[in-house]
């Protein structure tokens, strides 16, 4: 009998301790982002104390970063975590060699008594210490501050290229704001940030040769509004918005990215979107004619925003800055631009067409790819990889030129088939600066890119030649992107549906699942001080006319199973007001706006969303 209630006893207790450990394993599983490609959790836990040590791998060369993450690891912990030369045998986070694992690969294996992480390179370290924060920053959420589950995981990047691009000319962001948007996307496994510097509203580079580059074409007047529609400059009004990077400042950048393992590629924009260069070097466009840099829409205030290609001396200048951009960007490449261009500027330039005739090309079309071709050459003879927009894909075009495919992903698919190197960045899916929430409502100039649709990315659309597939990106252009505040809301938290995307070969999880995670992670960028849009949570609103020729409604919402509540009388619904039921709903007489709001429980999650009712109308054609 004693024994029975013994083995009963035990029984009971392992079904009890096995049950919490699969939740806490389910838990655990839902959490991390990017997904590894395996996980195994254990039972035991690592505690971290006032003797945890990370012991620094032998060389000189890995003090720094491993410094680095004891000084992370102290800020998590709120204590002080020493670093160390040997151990006591226990109690210790070790960084080993293993030759057998790929470029970005790691092993992260902890147990009661030691955490280690071992890769072939120093930034899989990097990769599977950002994995053991996460774990760490989640538990410290879960109250369990100074615990780490044991667990042996796997993992390597699905991607080389894991980017973010931000367009650093629309608005000007400085290097401490960079350094801050680097600390957060690391944190994702996210590597390359894209510095879009020149556009038609600033050249941000300096380039000693050229020095009006950024004495003229990094300034304009100060405006605040919307991007179409902005006021033009007055005469001789002062130019004191913007702003631009010295080459010491990029230096620094680039030091400090790369102790994140993030890769800073710059863009140069040409021969389009060239009006900070034109209005600092007038010569170089076709037209000669002084121009402004302007704060809003150039297109529609008609200015001469392309570069002259007839004209070898616009090739002179390139070479300068694509000389100097060598010189003090490492990256292997150098981004051209070469979309969106007004191409009738070179149909009515004498020196463009005499090119034309000289080079004994058809068209202004061929005179573009003759363009991106010489830039090319340029770019590679400074010993870098060009890269260019998707419409650099014309027709004779040098395989050497890596595709930035924008439009949509056949493109993309185009290329790979072609022979070109590929990046994905479609605009439908990956554009940062498309709106998240209902377009009444933002300050957005384009169209929408909700969170559960930036989730449907794949960088490797059917059709396409996979090992052409260098990667993707999520792209930030910055027309009413004035402050960091927004910079970052447009970013997270749909730059963790790139991360998982772009990192994550293991099998992608369904919207709900992934959402979940997602929703765990965001108190982790409230920790960071990082804005972020939870317009997510919104009700949507779909407008149709009816069969009376009355407008109909109804609501949709990105999260599954949330209620909406719904008010017409111009009052603020919350829980107890009339629950939207899933069928059309009438508007009723002299209803001015419709209020929703979601609602989880008890527990407001959306904002409340206004819309006029003649809004409403006007999208159901009434
Ligand atoms: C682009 O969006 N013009 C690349
Ligand atoms: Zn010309």
């Amino acid at each position: 009998m004693k024994i029975f209630v013994k083995t009963l006893t035990k029984a009971l207790f392992l079904l009890v301790t096995s049950i919490s450990f699969a939740k806490a394993q389910q838990k655990n599983e839902l959490t991390l982002i990017p997904q590894p490609s395996s996980v195994t959790w254990g039972t035991a836990t690592f505690k971290f104390d006032k003797q945890t040590t990370l012991l620094l791998p032998k060389g000189d060369e890995h003090t720094a970063l491993i410094k680095n993450f004891s000084e992370q690891l102290s800020g998590i912990l709120k204590q002080q975590v020493k670093t160390n030369t040997k151990t006591s045998g226990k109690n210790f986070i070790q960084f080993s060699i293993n030759k057998d694992l790929g470029n970005e690969a790691y092993k992260l294996q902890v147990t009661k008594q030691k955490i280690e992480i071992s890769a072939a390179k120093p930034s899989g370290w990097f990769y599977g210490w950002q994995t053991l924060m996460q774990i760490a920053r989640l538990n410290l959420l879960n109250g369990n501050s100074h615990q780490i589950p044991e667990v042996t995981i796997t993992d390597e990047p699905k991607f080389a290229w894991r980017g973010l691009m931000i367009d650093v000319s629309r608005h000007f962001f400085d290097t401490a704001v960079l350094k801050r948007y680097i600390d957060q996307m690391s944190k994702y496994k996210l590597n390359v940030l894209h510095l879009h510097l020149t556009d038609n509203q600033g050249w941000r580079i300096e380039i000693k040769q050229l020095p009006k580059l950024t004495s003229v074409g990094a300034w304009r007047v100060p405006r605040t509004g919307y991007w179409s529609g902005m006021p033009a400059p007055e005469p001789g009004e002062a130019t004191t918005y913007g702003g631009f990077y010295s080459q010491d400042d990029i230096k620094e950048l680039v030091r400090y990215a790369s102790t994140r393992f993030v890769d800073i590629v710059p863009e140069v924009d040409l021969p389009g979107h060239s009006l900070a260069f034109v209005a600092s070097y007038p010569e170089v466009s076709c037209t000669k004619t002084p121009q402004q840099v302007l704060a809003g829409d150039p297109w529609n205030a008609k200015r001469t925003n392309v570069v002259c290609v007839g004209n070898d001396s616009t090739y002179t200048k390139i070479d300068q800055i694509i000389g100097e951009l060598a010189e003090i960007f490492p990256s292997k490449y150098i981004h051209i631009g070469g979309d969106e261009v007004t191409r009738n500027y070179w149909s009515n330039c004498k020196v463009c067409q005499k090119r034309i005739q000289d080079e004994g090309l058809k068209n202004v079309d061929e005179l573009q790819s003759y363009f991106i071709n010489r830039v090319a050459k340029i770019v590679k003879a400074k010993g870098k990889t060009p890269i260019g927009w998707y419409e650099t894909l014309e027709k004779g075009l040098d395989t050497g030129i890596v595709q930035m495919s924008w439009k949509d992903e056949k493109g993309a698919v185009k290329s790979s088939n072609e022979g070109h190197k590929v990046i994905l960045t479609p605009a439908f899916l990956t554009y940062l600066d498309f709106y998240q929430g209902d377009p009444y409502l933002e300050n957005a100039p384009f169209t929408v890119n909700r969170l559960s649709n930036s989730y449907k990315f794949n960088p490797l659309p059917e059709g396409i030649n996979v090992k052409n597939v260098l990667g993707g990106q999520g792209s930030l252009w910055t027309e009413q992107v004035p402050n960091e505040r927004k910079l970052q809301f447009m970013t997270w938290p749909r730059g963790l549906t790139l991360a998982e995307n772009l990192w994550s070969a293991a099998p992608k999880p369904t919207w709900p699942i992934f959402l979940k995670k997602i929703e765990s992670h965001l108190p982790l960028l409230t920790l960071d001080s990082t804005n972020y849009s939870a317009y997510f949570y919104d009700p949507i609103v779909f407008a149709k006319k009816g069969d009376n020729g009355d407008i109909v409604l109804t609501i949709d919402t990105e999260v599954p199973n949330i209620a909406v509540h719904y008010a017409f009388d111009d009052t603020d619904p919350d829980q107890f007001y009339p629950k939207y039921k899933g069928q059309a709903i009438a508007i009723p007489k002299g209803a001015k706006n419709i209020r929703m709001v979601s609602y989880r429980g008890d527990t407001q999650k959306s904002r409340i969303v206004k819309l006029p009712i003649a809004e409403l109308k006007r999208r159901a054609k009434l």
